[in-house]
């Protein structure tokens, strides 16, 4: 099981490997909840190198959600031509007017409030609440189920093993600072917990990772026999 340990010695690495991307907010600085739910709509189905040229448009074109919510339906779809899967375009803007219709303008500061709005699942609310309120909570994706599957060896197959997993994964949520933990573990399995090959050896994990000492990292998760 883990220790604190775990948790730390991510942050220690995130904060010497961030990726930088468009979205977050500088180190030391207060993220902006409507920047972190438009990046995180828009990463929701698209990978992260497309996704950077249309944050900057959109943040350029709609800076806040009351622009966002003012503005034609149809110019925001528009805006989206080339992202895919337009519900997310179109949930987007009723997100936006929800938000200022229901909640001034401000959105909600917990996983349960997100979730009631137009295009939140659990992934997306886990995140932003993490990363834009720092409330203790983890995304857990198809990435960090990989990292987190990996680290403890879990045996279980997904999608049965999904609710331990989850658990796991929250107790690699820093103390404080769970949005900087959710995104090292986006990170990690990005850059060296990778599907093939990972890169143990550069691993902040390493020491603790079940997988990685029985030399098979590349077999978690484990597949369900057919
Ligand atoms: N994928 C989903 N959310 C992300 C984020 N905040 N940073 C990097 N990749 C992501
Ligand atoms: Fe993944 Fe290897 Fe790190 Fe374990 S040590 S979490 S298998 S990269």
């Amino acid at each position: 099981t883990a220790e604190p340990g775990h948790a730390a010695r991510l942050l220690v690495w995130y904060d010497q490997n961030a990726r930088v991307l468009p979205w977050r907010a500088r180190p030391g600085t207060a993220a902006d909840p409507y920047r972190v739910w438009l990046s995180e709509i828009m990463l929701q189905q698209t990978t992260v190198k497309t996704v950077g040229p249309y944050f900057a448009k959109f943040l350029a074109r709609w800076p806040d959600v009351a622009a966002l919510a003012a503005a034609p339906r149809e110019e925001v779809l528009q805006m989206w031509a080339g992202l895919g899967y337009y519900s997310r375009a179109r949930n987007l803007h009723a997100c936006a007017l929800a938000v200022v219709r229901d909640h001034g303008g401000a959105f909600p500061d917990d996983e349960a409030g997100l979730r009631q709005l137009p295009g939140i699942g659990p992934y997306t609310a886990a995140a932003i609440a993490a990363i834009a309120f720092g409330r203790h909570c983890m995304p857990v994706d198809g990435n960090i189920e990989r990292v987190v599957t990996r680290l403890f060896a879990v045996e279980q197959p997904l999608p049965q093993a999904k609710p331990q997993v989850q658990e796991q994964a929250l107790m690699l949520a820093g103390e404080g600072r769970a949005g900087d933990s959710a995104q090292a573990m986006m990170d990690l399995g990005a850059t060296l917990c990778t599907p093939k090959k990972p890169s143990c050896v550069l691993c902040p994990l390493q020491p603790d990772c079940a997988a990685c000492r029985r030399g098979d990292p590349e077999t978690f998760p484990r597949k369900a026999p057919k």
